[in-house]
């Protein structure tokens, strides 16, 4: 009646928005807004980079008023993208430009997999993954970021494994794998005698705080032939460019044929869905890649840095009241850990009667420190120290 046969008839329900909104209607200047998944000012304030906008500005209407040259998007998009992304780290690869990172993974997911395969997703992860699972019908298999020996047990008895890491500055956890540890992923994963496909979400990864965030890329030089790497990628982030919907996903792997057809699947995937991805979106980037990469690095610089304070002030405060959070490396967000869901709800209802708004995350609750200024950070870890000594009482 109506519906695919494919749609079942449960309703959708999205568990961000509905206290995101909450938390708009809140009244209480005083009131916290973790929320949110965008790096904000002190002023609370989304921040924009000036380098950005003035790109976007610059263009002429007929640009922006243009469709993309087609849903492979254009040759110099294509390469300026290429080279902020990549940073010459990976040799051999394919591209297609897409709607957000979202629409990079949605392709990835699309052109690999059918209904009733399995699909491995973090087990606290983005919550969009297990929908977009759904959706297609494939059967979540869900691992622990922490544990790689675990993980390989659980790869052993698949006949095709499909991973999805969401590696560095894991939402929400905050984790990133070390180039050892992708070492013992790529090794592991050459050396499967089956085909293995690893999707790397890469949405937050210009906010990794080392320097050399990318150089596990060039791991990605050595697959062998059973071996593809898809890497999704964000301008959302990146760019502080959330509503313009732009990324892209890149095809890695050893066999040119195979990447090209890839990309070619891609493209078809594309044209039948969204068809193409937004013109002036990209040519600021274009703009922005060849002529103002130095001044954009600038701004990054100060809005990392305050990252940082925001991240080390939360966690120094985190650690003196003994609070309870996955081990973090870089990001957004810091996740409290619970034993399971229903203390979490608990927990997370006592916040939200005191004015505190974070996100409900498979047994964690995520605070956005990406969107909380210092001054509302000094003194949070104490506050919800003492809510939470309530509840054991
Ligand atoms: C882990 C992760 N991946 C991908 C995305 C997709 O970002 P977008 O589609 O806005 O580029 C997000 C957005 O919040 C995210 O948190």
């Amino acid at each position: 009646m109506f519906f695919s046969k494919d749609r079942s008839n449960e309703r959708y329900y999205d568990n961000i928005f509905p206290i995101i909104d909450a938390c708009k209607k809140d009244s209480d200047p005083n009131k916290i807004n973790g929320t949110v998944g965008s790096l904000y000012g002190e002023d609370e304030i989304i921040i924009t980079y000036k380098t950005v906008f003035n790109c976007f500005r610059n263009l002429n209407n007929e640009t922006m008023a243009s469709y993309a040259s087609g849903s492979f998007g254009n040759v110099e998009f294509n390469k300026a993208i290429s080279k902020f992304a990549l940073e010459n780290k990976i040799n051999n690869y394919r591209l297609i430009p897409s709607p957000g990172g979202t629409g990079a993974l949605y392709l990835g997911f699309n052109i690999s997999l059918s209904k009733g395969d399995t699909i491995l997703i973090p087990e606290t992860a983005w919550e969009n993954y297990s929908n977009m699972a759904h959706e297609k019908g494939l059967i979540p298999i869900y691992y622990d970021i922490y544990n790689l020996d675990e993980l390989f047990k659980k790869l052993e008895s698949l006949e095709k494994i499909f991973l999805v890491t969401n590696s560095p500055c894991q939402n929400p956890c905050g984790h990133s794998y070390k180039y050892d540890e992708w070492k013992r992923i790529i090794d592991y994963l050459n050396n499967c005698d089956k085909e293995a496909i690893i999707l790397n979400d890469v949405a937050y990864i210009e906010y990794e705080f080392d320097e050399d965030k990318k150089k596990y890329f060039e791991l990605f030089n050595n697959l062998n032939d059973n071996v593809l790497v898809l890497i999704a990628y964000s301008c959302s982030k990146s760019f502080s460019y959330y509503g313009f919907r732009l990324g892209a996903l890149f095809v890695v792997g050893k066999n040119n044929d195979i990447l090209d057809l890839y990309i070619n699947q891609c493209t078809k995937k594309a044209r039948t869905t969204y068809s193409n991805v937004n013109n002036g979106a990209m040519y600021s980037i274009i703009d922005l890649v060849n002529n103002h990469l130095d001044e954009y690095h600038k701004e990054k610089e100060e809005y990392l840095k305050l990252l940082k304070e925001r991240v080390e002030l939360f966690l120094k405060e985190a650690d003196e009241n003994n609070l309870v959070y996955f081990p973090y490396d870089s990001g957004f967000f810091v996740t409290l850990k619970f034993e399971n869901n229903e203390i979490r709800d608990d927990i997370f209802n006592l916040f939200k009667a005191e004015h505190l708004y974070f996100i409900k995350v498979y047994r964690g609750i995520r605070i956005g420190l990406c969107s909380i200024p210092v001054r509302k950070i000094k003194g949070l870890a104490k506050r919800l120290k003492d809510i939470m000594s309530t509840y054991n009482k």
